[in-house]
């Protein structure tokens, strides 16, 4: 189950992924914003990312106007890693590297097509471990010594 979620910025482009998971037989849930008007993208970010550390989602995408407010407060939240792309192959490499399980894009940054990409390269990339389960192991040491 993936969490998707977006600010006014993001609308357009998440609505425009829910439409593409929904073709691929992707499940999601949407936390909001559901009607495109002014919201604050922490409050965003915080509903989607508590479904990821209880659980009951594995990752979300999320989007404000550039991706970047979003990504700043959901890497907030302990145990989340959410990374802010405009490439595909950096949402590739942010899972195979990474172990991302947030992915944040910006609806005034990436086309339709490309965030589409990116999505796909998202989700469908498993973490490769190894020597980068060390750095991962460092990142949530210095979590925990927060
Ligand atoms: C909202 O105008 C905008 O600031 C927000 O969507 C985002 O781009 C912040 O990083």
């Amino acid at each position: 189950m993936i969490v998707i979620g977006s600010d006014h910025g993001g609308f357009a482009l998440k609505e425009e992924i829910k439409k593409h998971l929904e073709d691929k037989g992707v499940a999601f849930t949407d936390v909001g914003s559901y009607d495109g008007a002014s919201v604050d993208y922490p409050d965003i970010a915080k509903a989607a990312c508590e479904k990821i550390v209880s659980g009951e989602c594995d990752k979300g995408l999320l989007f404000c106007g550039t991706g970047v407010g979003i990504s700043i407060a959901a890497n907030k939240i302990k145990g989340i890693r959410a990374c802010c792309c405009s490439d595909a192959y950096s949402a590739k490499l942010t899972r195979q590297h990474n172990n991302a399980n947030v992915l944040c894009m910006g609806g005034r940054v990436v086309s339709g097509g490309l965030a589409e990409m990116m999505v796909d390269q998202f989700l469908e990339t498993e973490f490769e471990g190894g020597r980068h389960q060390r750095r991962i192991d460092k990142i949530t040491a210095i979590e925990n010594e927060q």
